[in-house]
């Protein structure tokens, strides 16, 4: 199996209060952005597409190693791995889909899910359990209900797909629709999604907090 990587790193950072892409923000020296590339090679992924802000192409360029195929994001979320979908070459039989947003994902996760696909999956997600009890709120903040924590997970990246059904998902999803993951977007069109375990270290940084207790992972 011939497997292809996307990396969505052209959001904007307001969250982490960064003055610079997320992605291009430093974690023990090395731009968030590198560490996902890095993170996919490291898993045996080496063809990497990176969807990056428009206006930042050629800093991005400078710190991605040469081979890396940069293409320009979009708008939301799912517009950027769209972009990035297009310059998968068609010769590969499946995609990962990562986010630079969780740069220290351990090459086991992305072992996994590169298994499940191998095995015949046609997407499989890495999740984690929900241990917080988890409640739903009206606009007034008014907890209205409770959710069975048992079933609920916690989903991760990279998420994997067999690239003719990614590819097919995203044809068939109303240009602007915008969902949080990709997973989301081949469920529109009726496809089984499969779980493996995902890991605590492929959190994701959004907040400044994240970033902090990257930095204690890597022991910086
Ligand atoms: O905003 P959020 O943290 O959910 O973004 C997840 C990932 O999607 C991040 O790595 C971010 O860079 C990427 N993204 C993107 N294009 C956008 C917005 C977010 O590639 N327009």
């Amino acid at each position: 199996m011939h497997a292809a990587g996307i990396v969505a790193a052209a959001g904007s950072g307001l969250r982490l209060g960064a003055d610079q892409p997320k992605a291009l923000v430093p974690l023990a020296g090395r731009p968030l952005v590198r560490w996902a590339v890095d993170a996919l090679r490291a898993g045996g992924v080496t063809d990497v597409v990176v969807a990056v802000p428009a206006v930042e192409r050629a800093a991005f360029a400078a710190v991605l190693p040469d081979d890396v195929v940069l293409v320009d994001g979009g708008a939301s979320r799912t517009a950027s791995v769209r972009a990035a979908l297009a310059a998968v070459s068609g010769t590969v039989d499946a995609v990962l889909v990562h986010d630079a947003a969780r740069p220290l994902t351990p090459p086991d996760v992305i072992a996994r899910v590169l298994a499940a696909l191998a095995a015949g999956a046609p997407a499989v997600v890495p999740v984690l359990p929900v241990v917080d009890t988890t409640v739903v709120v009206d606009d007034g903040g008014v907890i209205t209900g409770a959710l069975p924590r048992e079933p609920l997970r916690r989903v991760q990246t990279p998420q994997g797909f067999d690239r003719a059904t990614l590819v097919e998902a995203y044809r068939r999803l109303p240009a602007g629709a915008e969902l949080t993951d990709d997973a989301a977007v081949v469920h529109t069109i009726g496809v089984e999604v499969a779980t493996v375990p995902g890991d605590d270290r492929a959190a994701k940084v959004t907040v400044a907090h994240d970033l902090a207790l990257a930095e204690l992972q890597v022991g910086s």
